[in-house]
C-alpha cells in the first residue's frame, strides 16, 4: 500500500484527459471522501454539483478553458447561512476553508483511485452560479475537472517548484 506522503508527492494537476468515463463505484468513493471531511463545528456547509451531462459540460467549457476536456467537472459551493461564524472575530467564517478541505479530500482520494484532477479558480464565479441556478445563499468557490489522465499529460514546470522548508515554516 502506498504511503500518504508518496501519494501527495506524486499527485499533480492534470489538464489533459482521456475520453473515458469514471466508473460509478470510483465516483462513489470519491464523494464519500468528501462527505466525511472535517468542517468547522461539523456544520458541513459545502455542496458539490456534478457537471457531466453534455449540456452542463458545454456550459462550463463555454465559461472557462480550465474545464479542459474532463468527462466530469465538480462545482463546489458553501451555504453562507450554514457556515460556522467566529463570534470572537466578526467577519470571519469557515465556508471557504470547509470547501477547501472537502475538495482536497476529493483530489487525493481520486488520485489514489487512479483518477486525475485539477483545482480551478480561473472562472467567472457569479456567471457559473447563474448558469447552473445555484441557490442565492450559496457561494461558488472552485471547479474541479476529474477524469483519467491522457497518456500525454505531464506535470507543469511549476509542479516541483517548492519553497524551502524554512521559508514556509517558522518556529516561534
Ligand atoms: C487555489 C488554487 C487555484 C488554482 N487555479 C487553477 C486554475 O484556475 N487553472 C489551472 O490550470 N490550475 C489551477 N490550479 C493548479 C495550480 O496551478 C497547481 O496546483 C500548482 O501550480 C502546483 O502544481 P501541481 O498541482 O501540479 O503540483 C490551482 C490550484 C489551487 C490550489
Amino acid at each position: 500500500m502506498k504511503d500518504f506522503l508518496s501519494l501527495a508527492e506524486e499527485r499533480y494537476s492534470v489538464r489533459k484527459y482521456q475520453d473515458k468515463a469514471i466508473e460509478p463505484e470510483k465516483m462513489e468513493k470519491i464523494l464519500e471522501a468528501a462527505r466525511v471531511a472535517p468542517t468547522a463545528a461539523n456544520h458541513q456547509p459545502f455542496r458539490i454539483y456534478i457537471l457531466k451531462s453534455e449540456e452542463a459540460l458545454k456550459t462550463i467549457r463555454g465559461l472557462t478553458p480550465c474545464a479542459f476536456n474532463a468527462p466530469v467537472v465538480l462545482l463546489f459551493t458553501y451555504n453562507e447561512e450554514e457556515q460556522w461564524k467566529n463570534a470572537q472575530e466578526p467577519g470571519i467564517a469557515s465556508g471557504q476553508q470547509d470547501v477547501s478541505i472537502v475538495a482536497t479530500h476529493i483530489m487525493l482520494e481520486a488520485w489514489d483511485l487512479g483518477i486525475a484532477s485539477c483545482w480551478v479558480n480561473a472562472f467567472p464565479n457569479s456567471r457559473a452560479a447563474a448558469a447552473f441556478q445555484i441557490p442565492k445563499q450559496e457561494k461558488v468557490v472552485l471547479l474541479m475537472p476529474l477524469g483519467y489522465a491522457d497518456p500525454a499529460a505531464e506535470p507543469s514546470v511549476k509542479h516541483k517548484q517548492y519553497r524551502l522548508m524554512d521559508e514556509v515554516v517558522k518556529e516561534l
